[in-house]
């Protein structure tokens, strides 16, 4: 089949295409319905369908045959250590785990939430959590405790587990005072919290409520996988969306495990013992999905690597990790390979690793940017691919299907929509974009098996998020445009979302966090260019009256202030006062002007504007400093 032939049935034949694909893994009782609608009277897929991801991810493959191949590598030059899990391995520590949470009163649907960083037991208690049917909520590292309470309380967890500490490059990071304080914020209590204690940094114990991993490990009996429903949360996954209130992305069992089974072929062209590296974290939906879920499920052997792209040495880190383990695939951010490039632009150090094992790199979190594509492509001589995705989808929504012939790369496309999702752009009156036309990307529903089923506990945020703006289409919030061959060009955000460092972050919360100052009467944040972070956040503030304060001073304060309530990965290190914000007459701040402004980007007086006489002086402040 060509990939317009695969494309074409998944569209016009969506029941029996995914009834199909749902033949790729192994169901307790297959699913007699294909597609239907719940009693919100949204899709789902699989309804009657009854399986355990963990199962599907460990105990499949040994009774198989694969018991003794290495499932998952844990190379971390943070620690200077290397360990490898067999399937058995992984599947034993897994099985205690479960029974361990089992123990401390966790049953099927309950939440459990996990704070931790790059190692073995992060996986471990994920797919714990998914054998004993509860519903995992991992939060990323770089998150500040106020995050983490937002968190806790949506989730309401029976437990949480975390580690005494993160290491980043060579900073130890205690996160044990991060959650104690989060758990002190939030209003829900956990009943308990399970800690992994590591050399690097031990904490102290909260009576009564924390454990440490190993002594419950060491009691604990292993639990069999428990049969769930098809449409049973396996996670939520928070992630930014405008306001200061993330978003539970829930994640079903059923659809999910078919959709990263199939997609490690389609999408990746990988097979059962191919060794597959995701360079991401287990905190963001590319760890989920192809760190953890997909390369398990499928049988693969699967890095997971604590440290950075470089200084953990240096830029030869993601080759000597490809060399070390013999990776097939690599998947990382273009934003790493900036930060590669930047340090070794000759790629020296990639010489000295023996590369021969590896075949190709997939790029995704945020757009490929041409120099970074014809850098990469030139250094490596490999197929260099880049895909669109969001923590909504859990997997590629357009992409160059490795599983079909390759089609030729466009840079700056992300290529074609993948199976399953029928994408259109629409422009500004919900109609149809022309060729070369930009507007926003939408996917025609029923959106394919592994994307959001709803929003965790609120449905309507979940329809009007995504499904309210066109009747009969899923939102992305991306804008963009297919050109005349039909590839997808995705341009950025057309909402408060920006992209620092591939990590997706809300300009709105930033603004709410601002605001909170008590010298500040009003702010915008926006997204300026970045040329290793792709975008980092700026502030401009306006002081209440009468207010008097050295403006370095101010400045200081408002990052330690987005530090300390959304964590040091949100990367504001800047904040201009200003004595106007440019307004429409109705008084909203024209955000997108002044980005465009920041970054010298050609832009139309917004008719609407109150005072174009402040655009004007924004051009004279930015380009003082140096930007635009
Ligand atoms: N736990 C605690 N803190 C963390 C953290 C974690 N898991 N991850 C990042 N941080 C902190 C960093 O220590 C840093 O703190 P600092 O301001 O005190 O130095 C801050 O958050 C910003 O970190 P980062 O964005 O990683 O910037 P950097 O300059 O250290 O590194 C890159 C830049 C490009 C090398 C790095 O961002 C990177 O590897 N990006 C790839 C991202 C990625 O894989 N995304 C997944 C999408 S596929
Ligand atoms: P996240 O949910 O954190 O994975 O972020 C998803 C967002 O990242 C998308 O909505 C896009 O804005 C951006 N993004 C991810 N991958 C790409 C890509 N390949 N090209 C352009 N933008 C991307």
């Amino acid at each position: 089949m060509t990939y317009k032939a695969t494309y074409q049935s998944s569209i016009s034949d969506p029941v029996s295409f995914w009834k199909e694909k749902s033949e790729l893994i192994a169901w307790y009782k297959k699913p007699s319905t294909i597609l239907s609608k719940n009693q919100d009277g949204l899709d789902c897929w699989y309804a009657d369908g009854e399986l355990n991801t963990s199962y599907l991810a460990l105990d499949y493959h040994i009774e198989q045959g694969r018991g003794a191949q290495t499932a998952l590598i844990y190379d971390s030059p943070a620690t200077n250590s290397v360990q490898q899990y067999s399937y058995t391995e992984l599947r034993d520590k897994v099985a205690f785990f479960a029974g361990a949470l089992d123990a401390l009163g966790v049953s099927k649907g309950d939440r459990v939430v996990l704070y931790m960083p790059m190692i073995p037991e992060a996986v471990i208690a994920m797919l714990a959590c998914a054998r004993i049917g509860a519903v995992h909520s991992v939060v990323f590292g770089g998150f500040a405790a106020s995050e983490l309470a937002v968190r806790i309380d949506d989730a309401t967890p029976k437990v949480i587990i975390s580690a005494s500490c993160g290491i980043e490059v060579s900073k130890v990071i205690e996160y044990k005072p991060l959650l104690d304080q989060a758990i002190e914020l939030a209003t829900h209590k956990p009943h308990s919290c399970v800690i992994v204690q590591r050399p690097q940094a031990i904490c102290s114990l909260v009576e009564h409520r924390d454990f440490d991993w190993q002594d419950i490990m060491a009691i604990a009996t292993a639990k069999d996988p428990v049969p769930v429903l098809a449409t049973d949360p396996l996670y939520i996954l928070y992630t930014s969306g405008t306001t200061g209130k993330p978003k539970g992305v829930v994640r079903d069992n059923g659809g999910h495990a078919v959709a990263m089974r199939y997609s490690m072929e389609w999408v990746y062209g990988v097979k059962p013992g191919d060794v597959y590296w995701a360079a991401s974290d287990v905190g963001w939906v590319v760890g989920h999905s192809y760190i953890v879920y997909a390369p398990l499920i499928t049988g693969c052997t699967s890095i997971l690597y604590e440290g950075k792209p470089v200084k953990t040495p240096d830029a030869g880190a993601f080759w000597r990790v490809c060399s070390d383990h013999g990776v097939k695939v690599l998947f990382s951010a273009p934003t790493a390979f900036r930060a590669i490039r930047k340090e070794d632009p000759d790629a020296k150090l990639m010489q000295q690793y023996d590369l021969s094992k590896l075949e190709r790199l997939f790029l995704a979190g945020e757009r490929l940017d041409p120099p970074t594509y014809e850098w990469l492509k030139q250094k490596t001589g490999l197929p260099v691919i880049d895909h669109w995705w969001q923590t909504e989808t859990g997997w590629a929504i357009a992409c160059n299907p490795i599983g079909e012939a390759l089609m030729p790369v466009k840079p700056g496309s992300a290529t074609m929509p993948t199976v399953g999702f029928n994408v259109q752009v629409l422009n500004s009156h919900g109609k149809p974009a022309e060729p070369n036309e930009q507007g926003s990307v939408v996917v025609k529903l029923p959106l394919p098996p592994g994307c959001l089923p709803t929003v965790w506990n609120d449905t309507p945020r979940f329809k009007s998020s995504y499904l309210d703006t066109f009747d009969g289409y899923y939102l992305s919030g991306d804008g963009g445009y297919f050109d005349e061959e039909g590839y997808l060009f995705i341009m950025g955000r057309t909402d408060d979302v920006i992209n620092v460092a591939g990590h997706r972050l809300s300009t709105g919360e930033m603004e709410e966090v601002v605001g909170s100052h008590e010298a500040i009467a009003e702010c915008a944040v926006f997204g300026v260019a970045d040329p290793l972070k792709g975008q980092v956040p700026i502030g401009l503030v306006l002081l209440k009256d009468g207010v008097d304060v050295d403006d370095d001073e101010l400045e200081q304060e408002l990052i330690q202030l987005v530090r300390d309530r959304i964590g040091p990965l949100a990367c504001f290190q800047r904040a201009m006062i200003v004595e106007r914000l440019p307004k429409t007459r109705s008084g909203k701040i024209l955000r997108k002007t002044i980005r465009q402004i920041a970054d010298g980007e050609e832009y139309t007086v917004p008719s609407t504007i109150d005072d174009p006489s402040i655009l004007t002086d924004l051009e004279d402040r930015f380009s003082h400093l140096g930007m635009s």
